[in-house]
């Protein structure tokens, strides 16, 4: 009886309520879209068919992808009244529990593991894909990033419903791994079939990023300005990227214009928008470029969380540590790094290892930055920069490690050090003129032949 229900995709679900599973595969669109309220939508399943096992994993692990403690209590909640519905669920639904029980004890590491184990018998349970692909997102597993996607792509065509999405995600995937030429053909491939995948538009512009392919990415991104802006709760990350590119060609009021009207019209409430308003605040000010009072706003948005958020994830105090350091707010940095020293000995896990291996480093490189101690910066950033990806975002996110620790040589009377690593960009982004600019400030190639 119970297998008789099954999703579009025929994994099969142990609930018989056609109006619930109707709602669930709503939810899972919106989930991968960015496009409608998945919470509100699982929320509606769950009030008509309570003991919906599915449902319940669903809204906890939609939960975790906002990556902020507030909202795993919630999760948390979802997760108890699932596992006491466990008996009746079947061995899939056991395992999606049991990865949404690891999100919200704090051990994606297991959690990425256990949603893989639920991909050998099921290559097309989306909840279990897209939730894996944003855990490797956040715990920077590049290469699962790709491979997550390329172990189920064997199973899928264009005629099973969500496809679209799934080559999103490989695009991005394979993207993080370098291979931008496959990502930019995968990425136009999804486009083709979904125009309004975000994800997908996401995908592209990191080519870009990457390769400095700034007029390129700017057009990229206005050209399709309809599809991945009106309606996405993800826009405000791609209204980001196009401001990489202004501020690499020197447009700094576009920007601005951007921020000020995109990004930060007002205070944000998700961390993960307040986390890209406050890495363009520190690019521009790396940059030279004048803030005029918007850092105080974003730090008091990071200073309020403090507390609630200690210890959650270090890539989200390390844009609060940005804040801090824009707007000189020194005993919020300061209970900021004693947090981190907390989080390192009784963190959750998975955080645990990420603030020891890496982000309190970071973290401690940005204040000293902040302090103009340039020095001490680069003694803390320089020998994480490279196994940075350990603290989760992407290359092009991390890439505001590169960029300080360029400056900080610069400011910090290390010419040799800055032409060191800017050499990466001149080579690997020539079109790019930030790099030109940091090329004209530090000097030039002393070996370089005419
Ligand atoms: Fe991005």
């Amino acid at each position: 009886m119970k297998s008789s229900w099954m999703t579009e995709r025929g994994e099969p679900v142990s609930c018989g309520d056609a109006a619930a599973l109707a709602l669930y595969e709503q939810a899972l669109t919106q989930y991968q879209s960015y496009r409608g309220d998945p919470i509100a939508t699982i929320e509606k399943a769950l009030a008509s068919a309570p003991d919906f096992v599915l449902g319940h994993a669903l809204r906890a692990m939609v939960l975790f992808s906002f990556t902020e403690r507030r909202f795993i209590e919630q999760a948390r909640v979802s997760v108890t009244t699932a596992e006491a519905l466990l008996p009746r669920a079947n061995p899939r639904e056991r395992a999606l529990v049991a990865a949404a029980r690891a999100l919200v004890d704090g051990d994606w590491i297991a959690a990425g593991a256990a949603l893989d184990r639920v991909l050998v018998d099921h290559p097309r349970d989306i909840l279990a894909i897209q939730t894996g692909h944003l855990v490797d997102f956040f715990r920077g597993d590049t290469v699962n990033l790709r491979n997550r996607i390329v172990r189920v792509l064997p199973h899928w065509s264009a005629g099973v419903p969500g496809y679209s999405y799934l080559l999103g995600m490989y695009a991005f995937g394979l993207e993080e791994c370098n291979q931008y030429a496959e990502a930019e053909e995968t990425a136009r491939r999804a486009l083709q079939l979904e125009a309004k995948d975000a994800w997908a538009v996401h995908a592209g512009v990191h080519v870009m990023e990457m390769q400095g392919r700034i007029d390129e990415g700017i057009d990229w991104l206005v050209s399709r300005e309809k599809d991945w802006a009106p309606e996405n709760t993800f826009a405000f990350h791609n209204w980001w990227h196009l401001t990489l590119f202004h501020l690499d060609r020197e447009r700094y009021a576009d920007a601005l214009a951007v921020y000020d009207a995109r990004i930060h019209r007002e205070p944000p409430d998700p961390a993960l928008q307040l986390l890209d308003a406050t890495a363009l605040l520190w690019r521009l000010h790396l940059d030279g470029v004048d803030l005029g009072g918007r850092a105080g706003p974003v730090a008091d948005n990071w200073a309020k969380r403090l507390e609630t958020e200690r210890g959650f994830y270090v890539f989200n105090d390390m844009h609060a540590m940005m804040a801090f350091a824009l707007a000189r707010r020194d005993a919020e940095a300061e209970q900021l790094l004693s947090d981190l020293d907390w989080t390192v000995e009784q963190g959750p896990p998975t955080n645990r290892s990420m603030t020891r291996d890496v982000g309190r480093a970071i973290c401690r490189g940005i204040r000293a930055f902040g302090q103009e101690r340039y020095g001490e910066a680069i003694a803390e950033l320089q020998p994480v920069r490279d196994i940075a990806s350990r603290f989760g975002g992407s290359h092009a996110q991390r890439d505001v490690l590169t960029l300080t620790l360029i400056e900080a040589a610069i400011r910090g009377a290390q010419p040799a050090l800055a032409r060191h690593y800017l050499a990466e960009r001149l080579v690997l982004k020539p079109d790019s003129t930030w790099a030109r600019r940091l090329q004209a400030r530090a000097g030039g190639l002393r070996h370089a032949r005419a």
